[in-house]
């Protein structure tokens, strides 16, 4: 678990950059003080070499050979001197710090120096006991020097001087070591110091955010993360927790609209059974009453004054029977039967019936068609649509008794910008709009309960059959109403069907 976690993922990935970059720069400063180290020593070498030679022309010049080999021995003894010795041209030793040399010949590498443009100027030795640096001088044989080595000779030897590396060596290891240990000791602080603000910055907000999403993943909507912090975590935070109160505020209102449609279907039901019962009460009597009358029609001529009474109670018949047959065809919805229709053409028939109401001349209203050409075949019930489109264009009829325009239009898709139905490709959507009264805001809510109307005559049963049989199409309707200016309500319908239908029409 831990190694697959972020601060162990960010701790390596820094320790392994810092560890490269740190590595690289003490290899560079480990080189260069290596260099510098070097450098001191060859310098430590010529500047000997120089000394020993001075010593040697001043002791030379006041006749004392012998103490030559004196000198050669003293500076022998320096700490950090490996060699002193004077040899001839021929490569044999004359003088030497090391008395057993005298008389041997010098090593290869000296001689060659020597022979080679190389002399006086300091180099390394891989000698067999001891690295050194070596410096091979020329005692030239100068004027005062012809007093006892004549003039013959141009060189009275060469003075080989060479100073151990061992200092040289143990400064560039401790260097190193030094070195080495810095860079851990830096690379481990680090590491610890980001896994540190790592664990306080990161790790215990995420693991905060972490534990409240499982408590809203177990349904838990309360769940709020509390990170007073202005990062880009504090601001993951916020936006979680908007997110969580969102989420929180639709699911009551979910609960909310399922518990007011739970209500409606338990009214509706409730109403359902009492106005079957009444409807059933007064359906018969209704059709003793219509047939007595239409006796007593029978009996009076025409021109009885009595003859119109008949004729108004018979009217005022046929209205109640109608509206008994609204009660009696909610109470008992009948079963869709669904068939692939031509919505246009119901629509265009549903028309026909509109214009053969009274009111359209009455009250001087024009009716327009806006359908686009091409609508789809939907599978509905055409009875209970037709119904549906009734309704809503008498609605839009008897909202315009100063009369205005009614426009019914058809669309093979829903429009995306209204967003109440998704996806809107799946419906197409039949609109009504009138330029009538409009509905107020408050009552808007209540239009589509039964019994309710502002009409002196209406039943309030209109907008609640419609909305049923729409629904069951599995449709939807919306109003958009402004007063004084008129209402559009629109009706959705899928255009395939759902499971839902087919198990309706089994
Ligand atoms: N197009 C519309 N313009 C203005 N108000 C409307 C419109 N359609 C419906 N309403 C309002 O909604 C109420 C309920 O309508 P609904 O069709 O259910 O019953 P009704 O029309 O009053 O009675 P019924 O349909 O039995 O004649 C109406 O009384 C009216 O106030
Ligand atoms: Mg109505």
């Amino acid at each position: 678990m831990f190694l697959k976690s972020l601060a162990f993922k960010v701790n390596l990935f820094i320790a392994v950059i810092l560890a490269v970059a740190l590595g690289t720069s003490s290899f560079l400063i480990k080189k260069n003080l290596t260099h510098q180290a070097i450098e001191e020593a060859m310098t430590k070498a010529t500047i000997l070499t120089a000394s020993v030679m001075n010593s040697i022309v001043v002791e030379m010049s006041g006749f004392c050979q012998k103490d030559v080999q004196k000198i050669v021995s003293t500076v022998g003894v320096v700490p950090g001197i490996r060699t002193v010795r004077i040899f001839d041209e021929d490569g044999i030793i004359t003088y030497s710090a090391e008395p057993s040399e005298v008389g041997k010949t010098v090593d290869v590498l000296d001689y060659s120096v020597y022979k080679s443009d190389e002399r006086g100027r300091p180099f390394r030795s891989e000698g067999t006991e001891q690295r050194a640096f070596c410096s091979i001088e020329p005692i030239e044989n100068s004027l005062e020097c012809h007093r006892c080595h004549g003039e013959e000779k141009e060189l009275l030897g060469i003075l080989d001087v060479c100073v151990s590396m061992q200092d040289t060596e143990e400064r560039i290891a401790r260097n190193s070591k030094f070195l080495f240990a810095t860079t851990l000791t830096t690379v481990i602080l680090v590491v610890v110091a980001i896994s540190i603000s790592l664990w306080l910055l990161v790790n215990i907000p995420v693991n905060r955010l972490v534990r409240t999403m499982a408590r809203v993943r177990k349904g838990d909507l309360t769940a709020r993360v509390s990170l007073r912090r202005n990062d880009e975590l504090g601001h993951l935070a916020d936006s979680f927790n908007s997110m969580i109160s969102r989420l929180d505020s639709s699911d009551r209102e979910l609960k909310q609209f399922h518990a007011e449609q739970l209500k409606r279907a338990d009214r509706l039901a409730t109403i359902g059974e009492l106005a079957a019962g009444i409807a059933h009460e007064i359906k018969n009597p209704l059709a003793g009453i219509a047939g007595a009358t239409q006796v007593l029609a029978g009996e009076f001529g025409e021109d009885d004054p009595r003859y119109p009474v008949t004729q108004e109670i018979l009217k005022l018949i046929e209205r109640l029977d109608s509206t008994i047959r609204d009660l009696l065809d909610f109470a008992r919805p009948s079963v869709p039967k669904i068939v692939p229709t031509d919505i246009a053409d119901l629509v265009h028939k549903t028309l026909f019936l509109i214009e053969g109401m009274p009111e359209i001349k009455n009250y001087g209203i024009d009716v327009s068609l806006d359908m686009d050409p091409s609508m789809p075949m939907v599978p509905l019930d055409p009875d209970l649509i037709r119904q549906v489109f009734l309704n809503m264009a008498v609605n839009a009829i008897q909202a315009m008794p100063d009369g205005g325009v009614l426009t019914i239009a058809g669309c093979p898709s829903a429009d995306p910008e209204l967003g109440e139905v998704h996806p809107v490709e799946d419906y197409v959507v039949i609109s009504f709009t009138d330029t009538g009264a409009g509905i107020d805001s408050d009552k808007i809510k209540s239009i589509f309960a039964p019994f309710f109307t502002t009409k002196v005559h209406g039943t309030g049963l209109g907008l609640p059959i419609t909305l049923r049989l729409v629904e069951q199409h599995h449709g939807r309707i919306t109003v958009d109403s402004e007063v004084g200016k008129g209402s559009v309500f629109r009706v959705y319908l899928p255009k395939s069907e759902s499971p839902a239908d087919n198990s309706d029409s089994t």
